[in-house]
């Protein structure tokens, strides 16, 4: 489900809509420009304000009604202190959110002049709360169907290209995000790797990149024993696809690599029954990648990167892999298989490596749902940043400030190191209870072959368990915005 998301000027007071929403930062004075909405509302905006009814805070909400030509409702958002271009589209989810809910059909959002990067964010946000994952549910007679958000306009003072040109990558960070959050939240049986393969192809056929997508016997031939050992306890074909977007020359690319599980079990290693459900979301890396391409295609940003995905469902069967098993890599390194449920790493090992030697990417990132123990260190706030290249490191944490999808990163000190010594191969796939998110990140280290790489642990961020009041249970769009903005930085 989408939007139609546009931008026009014009005064709030004078923007016949069913919802207005307004969005006002905390311990400021009600801005002059809203003297007129303020009077179509009996004036009841600066008397709420005044009686510290409404105070602006962070997520705080008032509805109102106007009368006369205007909007028939106001609905005040508190912004708190947060007037950063995040803050800003955080409110625009509310208002998409609660316009969706409400069942209003067209809404319009004002924020005290917003700047292109503003404008991006409140199309991204509005998007980003209004979308709603309904394809599985019995539809009922179009009379009865409630109604749903369908268009959102953004009011400035004075429209220029800039803010013509914001709009447009509001709107493709939007689709990207429609696109990561639909294939994250449908269950496994309809998301399986054939399906995600499907997807990258439209996404690469719609803007003219290129993509190839790879089976169980190519991957045999091109000797990704780590990956195949993963996907060998399904008869599902695993998919290595490959998407490359050029917009840059002849320069090195970027790769975007993902984990894309659609469903990790644990295999042999078998996970616990309770809430296992979840581990459908085990291919949100992979839905962040291919969402990610859709925007930087739209965006037709001016670099090259190249998307990788490894898809395949981790499952125990009588040719599963078990542990004990000791298998060989791409880059030829041997794997001792301690827990079958580190699969995760098994397929970005291979994946890594591929990237490094067939694109000499200028810079390699990947996303992974790939521990629970980011999870423990740093809760569902935050993303995990880990790699080998600290420059690389430090665009992607100021990426995801950008972004607003905070990230922190964790230490990758030779000291871990000895956790994941092998008696009997080069190396093993898990290390001691502690410091998990980090022991993951150090195995991946063996596998990248020299490119200036970082990994996101989005195992707490990409999808969550709870309403976050902006959005509700399921997928968050995380990392797409990220990987989006990291691009950029980049690009010319
Ligand atoms: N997909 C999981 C990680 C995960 C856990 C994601 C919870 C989201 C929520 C991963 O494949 C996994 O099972 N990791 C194990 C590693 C352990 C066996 C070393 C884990 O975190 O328990
Ligand atoms: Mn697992
Ligand atoms: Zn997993």
């Amino acid at each position: 489900m989408r939007i139609m998301l546009a931008i026009k000027a014009g005064d709030p007071a004078a923007c016949r809509v069913p919802l207005l929403a307004i969005a006002l930062a905390s311990g400021k004075a009600v801005p002059r420009d809203l003297a007129r909405l303020d009077r179509a509302t009996g004036g009841a905006i600066a008397r709420a304000v005044k009686a510290k009814d409404f105070k602006a805070g962070r997520d705080e909400t008032l509805l109102l009604y106007a009368e006369g030509v205007g909007p028939q409702r106001v609905m005040l958002i508190g912004m708190g202190l947060s007037v950063t271009a995040g803050g800003i589209g955080r409110a625009a989810a509310i208002a998409g959110r609660r316009a969706n809910a409400m069942g209003v059909q067209r809404a319009a959002f004002w924020v005290a002049s917003p700047d292109a990067e503003a404008i991006e964010s409140i199309a991204a946000g509005a998007s980003l709360g209004a979308w709603e994952y309904r394809e599985l549910k019995t539809q009922p007679p179009a009379s009865e169907r409630p109604k749903a958000l369908e268009s959102l306009t953004i009011l400035v003072a004075k429209l220029d290209a800039a803010g013509r040109a914001a709009l447009a990558n509001g709107r493709a960070i939007a689709e990207g995000h429609i696109i990561a959050r639909t294939l994250a939240m449908m269950p496994g049986n309809l998301c399986t790797p054939e399906y995600i393969a499907a997807t990258a192809q439209a996404v690469a056929k719609r803007h003219g990149l290129k993509c190839t997508v790879r089976g169980r016997k190519e991957m045999r031939a091109l000797g990704m024993g780590s990956f195949l050992a993963v996907a060998q306890g399904t008869p599902q074909d695993p998919k290595l696809i490959v998407m490359e977007y050029n917009g840059g020359g002849s320069e090195r690319p970027i790769c975007l690599v993902g984990k894309g599980l659609c469903f990790d079990s644990g295999g042999i290693s078998i996970k616990p029954a309770d809430r296992m459900e979840w581990m459908k979301f085990d291919m949100c890396g992979a839905a962040g990648v291919i969402g990610a391409m859709e925007a930087i295609a739209r965006m037709k940003l001016k670099i090259n990167v190249v998307g990788l995905v490894g898809s395949t469902t981790n499952m125990p069967s009588g040719t599963a892999m078990n542990p004990g098993d000791v298998v060989k890599a791409l880059n030829g390194k041997t794997i001792e298989i301690i827990n079958t449920d580190a699969e995760g790493r098994l397929v970005l090992a291979d994946l890594l490596s591929y990237a490094a030697r067939e694109f000499k990417p200028q810079a390699m990132i990947d996303a992974a749902t790939l521990t629970g123990a980011v999870v423990v260190a740093l809760g569902n706030t935050a993303t995990g940043v880990m790699g080998t290249d600290q420059k690389v490191v430090d665009e992607l944490l100021a990426a995801g400030r950008r972004a607003g999808e905070p990230s922190w990163q964790l230490p990758m000190w030779d000291e871990y190191k000895d956790q994941i010594k092998s008696d009997i191969a080069d190396v093993k796939n898990i290390g001691s209870r502690g410091g998990g998110a980090i022991t993951a990140a150090i195995f991946l280290a063996e596998f990248i072959e020299g490119a200036p790489w970082a990994h996101l642990d989005i195992a707490g961020t990409a999808y969550t368990e709870m309403d976050l009041g902006i959005i509700g249970r399921g997928p968050t769009g995380v990392p797409v915005r990220t990987f989006v903005e990291f691009v950029r930085g980049r690009a010319r």
